[in-house]
């Protein structure tokens, strides 16, 4: 660390990843998978994991504990709305951690307070002490929230964010909840706070935008440099609705408008792709390619004219290096004779840690691939590890598949499953072959969920390149997403649908998540 970044001001990034994004419809993760993006929030080294809210569900209070007790070096947070039994919740649900934040917010809007919450503004204000007086029984750090505060009164605003610091929150947080906000008039709301509440020298002001305009960073980002000091974003910049602030977008520029962002961020930079491709393929949600920071085509430069600049002095067209955001040039790795040693060396670089039985799977696959493909590059390993995220809990597994198609027949899928250690047998037919794979895989396993999104991709290029597959499987309120990978785009499409099958089948008798206000 150079002496200037020292003498920055530190802005504490607060990941909602688990918890405003997990509420993107779509992106609903188990708890295995929760516990590895927390692992990979803190090797990019977040300040705040907000976790969860735990009163949600079961579940939700589950992923909450086994994350409270695996994170160590990030405070780990659970949100609960302005009732005791959230915060009862989310305080025990935090128990095991090392360093705890509850999370607790009210609506301030006259909007929201009026229809949502049928509350007249000073029982909203009553609430606000409450709630932080019962969260800090339960811990020093307290976060208190006021929803669609960017739409409310000013002034009651500003009473209830003293009345919630005087309570003992040593965080207030300014959410722009419909990202309604424009970046220099939310600008003035945190100058408007910070002059107007006596007591605000005592907590640190945080905001929270969401992206409906597309302004949650600029906002953010502005909101900074008016005196907040604690930014709320998500990886990818998943989220409600349009999302949230995107973490990568906000670390980036401060790190790179460091002229006019005096600030630093205590995050590793190089772990951003890794935490980005994660996230990715937990939640099925592609990441558009001309996204900013993680897109494909961010640091890609096609026109001649670029590529010569870039050549001759790469600062031309590019105002970061690939490397700062964890972008290794894809290589040619292993090969048909590498063992496992060079295997598990390659993965580490990669930055995946399986454990043994993954690993042996992996390993197997990563043989047959070699079989069948003549060159490996680090992309294909990352689809064949990804693959093995969502391969735990498989009650139901591909043993092996024949798929007959072309012009002159009938497509037809003869497949081999093991359901819970049981070989069953199908043989069906369809409009496709993928159309068939499905159907032979809904004759052994009966079920009604609808398919409301089923996308190809190639890993790398040429016609040997593997596939990967993204399914989306929905029943009654419930939604997963599997992905999949092979060479053969027909087998990745059946691992995929297994994948959300599985997940499926493991939510099935679980409450469905309550409707939630955050
Ligand atoms: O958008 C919002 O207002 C929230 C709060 C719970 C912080 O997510
Ligand atoms: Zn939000």
């Amino acid at each position: 660390m150079t002496e200037s970044t020292v003498a920055r001001e530190k802005v504490i990034i607060f990941d909602t990843t688990l918890r405003d994004g997990e509420q993107s419809p779509g992106a609903s993760m188990t708890i295995e998978e929760k516990i590895q993006i927390a692992e990979a929030l803190e090797r990019l080294g977040v300040d705040v994991i907000e976790a969860g809210f735990p009163i949600a569900s079961e579940g939700d209070f589950r992923a909450v504990q086994e994350i409270a007790r695996r994170v160590k070096r990030s405070v780990v947070c659970g949100l609960a709305r302005a009732a005791y039994g959230d915060i009862d919740r989310a305080g025990e649900a935090l128990k095991p951690a090392e360093r705890k934040r509850i999370h607790t917010f009210i609506a301030t809007s006259p909007l929201h307070m009026k229809y949502k919450l049928q509350m007249e503004p000073e029982e909203v204000l009553a609430w606000v002490e409450k709630s932080v007086r019962r969260a800090r029984s339960w811990t020093d750090d307290v976060e208190w929230s006021g929803e669609d505060a960017s739409r409310s009164d000013r002034d009651f605003l500003c009473r209830c964010i003293e009345t919630a610091i005087r309570a003992g929150a040593t965080t207030v947080n300014i959410p722009d909840t419909v990202g309604y906000a424009y970046p220099e008039e939310f600008a003035d709301l945190i100058r408007y706070i910070l002059d107007r509440v006596p007591n605000i020298d005592k907590a640190v002001v945080s905001v929270h935008c969401h992206n409906d305009l597309g302004l949650a960073v600029a906002n953010s980002l502005r909101a900074v440099q008016a005196g907040a000091r604690q930014v709320e974003c998500t990886v990818n910049g998943i989220g409600e609705r349009a999302g949230n602030a995107a973490l990568e977008e906000i670390v980036m520029a401060i790190r790179t408008r460091a002229d006019l962002l005096p600030y630093r961020t205590g995050i590793d930079t190089t772990q951003i792709m890794r935490a980005s491709r994660l996230v990715s393929a937990i939640t099925g949600f592609a990441v558009q390619p001309n996204k900013a920071i993680v897109g494909a085509n961010a640091f890609a430069h096609e026109s001649g004219i670029h590529q010569d600049g870039v050549l001759k002095h790469a600062q031309t067209y590019e105002i970061m290096r690939p490397e700062d955001v964890g972008l290794v040039k894809s290589s040619l790795v292993l090969g048909k004779h590498s063992g496992r040693h060079a295997f598990r060396k390659k993965l580490e670089e990669l930055g995946y840690r399986l454990g043994d039985n993954a690993l042996n799977e992996a390993f197997r696959r990563f043989k047959d691939l070699a079989d069948k493909k003549k060159e490996i590059y680090d992309d294909d390993i990352i689809a064949l590890v990804d693959d093995e995220i969502h391969a735990h809990e498989q009650r139901v597994r591909l043993v092996s598949l024949k798929v007959e198609c072309g012009t002159e027949v009938k497509p037809t899928a003869r497949m081999v499953l093991e359901v819970d250690g049981v070989r069953r047998e199908a043989e069906a037919s369809g409009d496709g072959p993928v159309d068939a794979t499905f159907r032979a895989i809904r004759t052994i396993v009966p079920h009604e969920a609808s398919l409301p999104l089923f996308q190809i991709h190639a890993v790398t290029e040429g016609t040997d390149a593997q596939a990967v597959v993204s399914v989306r499987l929905e029943e009654q309120g419930r939604s997963v997403h599997g992905q999949g990978s092979d060479t053969d785009t027909i087998v990745a499409a059946a691992r995929a649908y297994l994948a959300a099958l599985n997940k499926l089948l493991v939510k099935r008798g679980k409450r469905a998540p309550a409707a939630l206000s955050a």
